[in-house]
């Protein structure tokens, strides 16, 4: 087991965020993470990647207990995580933006080293020829690709994506899922995805499913199992999905 929630709890005042919840993810694994507005999956996001010390519980990634552990000693150990709002920073160009994932991640990579990896994901990617750019001149899109290469950059074991395909066109969601899956499979990445309200890309991205509710998992299962259950349909996704 890759990484491991036992009886994780995480409370803002009288509120239960997350509540005593148990989640496991294999080595490689493909997961989704769905659930209606407020029913803690950022939090969740937020305790696995170390912003969060919970409450109640441990948390677990390759046997070693991280449980209070901050996020810059979590990411050497191989977790790495996109942010909604990406947060380049700017004045640096896209390519010194992506050998900084390589430096301070489970790569370790030098100066050097990280800047040569950084041009291999940015062509993994599709925006090399935008890497002596500033990266705060990019696109929303083209900002994106860069937080994910520079998320792919620090050679992870566990990749947390928060919502990266929410806002994107059809296509550009298919191309970047291609990918994903492609670096997923060569290097063993487990990657682990919100993607609420884009059924296509939870069907095509995701292997299993976990469904929050008010802070607890309300349902978890192969993806196409899941998504079709009836409570799923009638309480959060509003139709069936195949
Ligand atoms: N820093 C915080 N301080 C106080 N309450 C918070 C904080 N972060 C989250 N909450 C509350 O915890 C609950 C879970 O929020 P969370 O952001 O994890 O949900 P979510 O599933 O990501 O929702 P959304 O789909 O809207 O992004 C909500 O009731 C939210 O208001
Ligand atoms: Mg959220």
């Amino acid at each position: 087991m890759l990484l491991k929630l036992e009886n994780v709890t995480k409370r803002f005042g009288g509120l239960v965020a997350v509540n005593k919840l148990d989640l496991e993810v294999e080595e490689g694994e493909a997961l989704g993470i769905v659930g209606p507005n407020g029913s803690g999956k950022t939090t969740l996001y937020n305790l696995i990647s170390g912003v969060y010390i919970p409450d109640e519980g441990k948390i677990i990634f390759e046997g070693k207990d991280i449980t209070n552990l901050p996020p810059h000693k979590r990411a050497p150990l191989g977790l790495a995580r996109t942010f909604q709002i990406p947060r380049p920073f700017g004045s640096a160009s896209v390519r010194e933006n992506v050998a900084i994932g390589a430096m301070f991640g489970r790569a370790h990579a030098g100066v050097d080293e990280a800047l040569e990896m950084a041009d291999e994901y940015l062509k993994i990617v599709g925006i090399y020829e935008l890497r002596n750019k500033e990266a705060k001149l990019l696109t929303p899109l083209e900002k994106k690709l860069m937080e994910l290469a520079r998320a792919l950059a620090m050679k992870p074991k566990l990749l947390l994506l928060d919502e990266l395909l929410a806002g994107m066109n059809p296509k550009d969601i298919d191309k970047i899922i291609d990918l994903i899956k492609r670096v997923k499979e060569e290097e063993n990445i487990a990657v682990v995805s919100m993607v609420e309200h884009l059924m296509h890309a939870i069907t095509k991205f995701a292997e299993r499913v976990v469904v929050m509710h008010q802070g607890r998992k309300l349902l978890e299962g192969p993806t196409i199992e899941v998504l079709n259950h009836p409570e799923v349909i009638e309480v959060y996704l509003g139709g069936r999905v195949v």
